[in-house]
């Protein structure tokens, strides 16, 4: 008896080291023309990664490292300044944190987001672009590593040279440099897929998805688009994001 639960205590002890030990790398790249400053938001109340956001220059890149199970998105802020008070802010994907860190604050729409959802013990991984929340730059997420399909999911396009006037984000001098979803942009149910429109039967995409949609077929275009847009891998130790594809 003594030495089953013995037994049993070196092997749950085991499984919680290997558990704990499990994590996946996750390398940031920008291959954009100007500096961003990514953003990471870990979910449901845990923890944030050890870093929240920073600065990416042109061409650099960066890793960070999540502990499995972990659920969460990164996004860029691009257009950021610091004001003569020493507040931090960006034309888009703003944290609204006044610092480079978004401690634990998600981006302000509209932002091109990156979701991934790694799973404990190598299990099954999902991960997707999703411009729910609208577009301001091209992303693409890769796997390195892993079992299973392990697609990159990219959107490369440039939806803002494509965004209609009553969706677009403009900068001072007048230039597209986000595009707002319909739902954030004028907040109708049929385009939020509320109300009478709370089901994937009852929302379907609407002219305005359709365009993200067409720009970005890899991509969520809307809260109810099609399974297509989740992609999957087991146990993947890389995961690689790049802004600009
Ligand atoms: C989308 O449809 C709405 C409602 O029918 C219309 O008012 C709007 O002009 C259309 N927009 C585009 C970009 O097609
Ligand atoms: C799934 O995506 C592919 C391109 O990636 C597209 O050709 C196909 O129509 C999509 N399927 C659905 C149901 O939207």
């Amino acid at each position: 008896m003594k030495t089953l639960s013995l037994m049993i205590s070196c092997l749950a002890l085991a499984s919680l080291f290997l558990s704990g030990a499990q994590s996946a790398r996750i390398t940031f790249t920008n291959k954009c023309p100007n500096t961003v400053w990514p953003g990471t938001l870990t979910a449901d109340q845990k923890p944030q990664l050890s870093t929240t956001g920073f600065e990416l220059a042109s061409g650099a890149s960066t890793s960070l490292d999540a502990q499995a199970p972990w659920i969460g998105r990164f996004w860029a802020r691009t257009g950021c300044t610091t004001d003569t008070s020493g507040r931090f802010s960006c034309a888009t994907g703003d944290c609204a944190s006044g610092q480079v860190a978004c401690n634990g604050n998600g981006a302000i729409p509209p932002a091109s987001l990156v979701e991934i959802n790694i799973a404990a013990n190598s299990g099954q991984d999902f991960y997707d672009v999703s411009l729910v929340d609208g577009f301001n730059l091209p992303v693409s997420v890769s796997t390195e590593g892993g079992n299973g399909d392990c697609q990159t999911s990219s959107c490369p396009a440039n939806v803002n040279a494509v965004c209609p006037a009553e969706l677009q984000l403009k900068a001072a001098d007048g230039s597209v440099i986000a595009c707002k979803s319909a739902c954030t942009a004028l907040n109708q149910p049929q385009y939020c897929c509320t109300g009478d429109f709370s089901t994937p039967e009852t929302c379907p995409p609407t002219n305005y998805s359709l365009i993200f949609e067409n720009q970005c077929p890899q991509a969520y275009s809307y809260a109810y688009d099609d399974v297509n847009s989740t992609f999957t891998c087991s146990g993947a130790p890389n995961y690689v994001i790049t802004f600009c594809p």
